[in-house]
């Protein structure tokens, strides 16, 4: 029979219908439910866009009055959760501890069978609330410090600070993390939100499907990135510096951490967002000298590579963000996932309405079919 032709690590296949967000990349767009993401990032909170993933609609006052209610009273952590976090090995990856926090919490909840909209709803709150509560008190245990109680009134962004640092974040840090989460939450069929469909597809339970999602965003082509750009920037170290590293790269081919990207081929809109939080960040808090060796970085690389599409990415600008905010670099990549909760949530939710369980074909490239060998006559 004559196999069909293999696309490439699938690129450009659609894998599903879908209404959440829309690309344009060679334009540089990208829209949740029909709203410019330049627009979400200034007008918009979190909670308002990861309820306008889910439902399709921004939430009116009273919507958004109850929905950030809700997901105040479901911060607080299982004890079991908790005693494993504080007994992880205080050198242990971040994103290793939340994939394996994300299924102790689906382990201490209540079970939620496949297509029960009011538990998949239960699910849906617990997971956006309980994930930045995993991430802050983890980093405080890791520390050697007690963990924060949260506090029901604040924001998701504001609770995740006081959780991670013990105090009241001031209002521009408040905000420039809100952007920042509203920024990350979704981004089309992206491969965490197609392995956290895939899982899903299986009829397994939300919290397994977001194990699935933290699994692939973990890796350095995906969300890994930020940490390693604020890793390249620091070992640069200097703008006089960048050109002899850059050109250095160029030789070896090798890849430059936040820059390039699967579907854009012009810099990512939400670098450019990225890019003036920084700006408005160094205005409060004085600027950072790792800002201008990304200056000189991203000017370099483009005029290298921006012929064939490369531009600085997502991951260029956040760790900046991230650290100027005084959150370590190896916390950069679960900031992205307590953002990305809410895209993959929404997936979860539309792929629920019309599932088909995913099975790709393949290029089979081995032997023929022979007899087999007994192992006395194996050479
Ligand atoms: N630095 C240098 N060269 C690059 C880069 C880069 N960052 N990205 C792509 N290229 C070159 C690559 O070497 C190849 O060149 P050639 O045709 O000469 O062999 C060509 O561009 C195509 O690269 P590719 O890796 O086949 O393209 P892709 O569509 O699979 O890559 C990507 C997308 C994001 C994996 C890639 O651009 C990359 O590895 N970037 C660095 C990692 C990174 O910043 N990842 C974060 C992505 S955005 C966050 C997110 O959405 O998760």
């Amino acid at each position: 029979m004559a196999q069909k032709e293999l696309v490439p690590g699938l690129a450009g296949v659609p894998a599903a219908e879908s209404a959440i967000s829309y690309i344009d990349g060679a334009a540089g767009i990208l829209q949740y439910r029909g709203y410019r993401i330049e627009e979400l990032a200034v007008e918009s909170t979190f909670e308002e866009t990861a309820w306008l993933l889910m439902e399709g609609e921004l939430p009116t006052a009273a919507q958004l009055e109850s929905f950030r209610k809700e997901l105040g009273q479901h911060r607080e952590l299982p004890s079991p959760l908790v005693s494993m976090l504080h007994d992880m090995p205080k050198d242990a990856h971040p994103m290793a501890v939340l994939q394996a926090a994300v299924a102790a919490l689906g382990a201490c909840e209540p079970r939620v069978p496949f297509g029960d909209e009011a538990a998949f709803r239960g699910a849906w709150l617990r997971l956006l609330s309980a994930v930045p509560s995993i991430v802050a008190t983890h980093e405080r245990f890791r520390r050697g410090q007690d963990p924060i109680s949260p506090d029901p009134t604040l924001s998701t962004a504001g609770n995740f600070l006081l959780q991670l640092t013990g105090d009241r974040p001031s209002k521009i840090a408040e905000r420039i993390l809100d952007c920042a989460l509203v920024l990350h939450a979704d981004h089309t069929m992206n491969a965490s939100t197609f392995a956290a469909r895939v899982v899903y597809g299986t009829q397994a339970d939300p919290y397994a499907s977001i194990c699935g999602g933290v699994g692939a965003l973990s890796g350095p082509l995906h969300g890994g990135a930020n940490e390693r750009v604020l890793a390249s920037l620091q070992s640069i170290g200097s703008v006089e510096a960048v050109d002899a590293w850059a050109q250095d790269q160029f030789a070896n081919k090798g890849k430059i951490m936040g820059f390039g990207h699967r579907v854009y081929s012009v810099k990512d809109p939400r670098s450019h967002a990225l890019q003036s939080l920084a700006v408005k960040l160094f205005d409060e808090l004085g600027s950072t000298p790792i800002y201008d060796v990304a200056l000189k970085l991203e000017q370099v690389v483009v005029d290298r590579l921006g012929d064939k599409g490369i531009h600085p990415n997502v991951d260029f600008f956040s760790g900046i963000v991230y650290s100027k905010l005084g959150i370590p670099t190896d916390q950069f990549t679960p900031i992205f996932a307590i953002a990305r909760t809410a895209g993959w949530m929404a997936h979860l939710h539309e792929q629920m309405q019309d599932n088909k369980l995913y099975r790709p074909g393949q290029v089979y490239v081995g032997v023929a079919e022979r007899p087999y060998v007994p192992i006395g006559e194996r050479g």
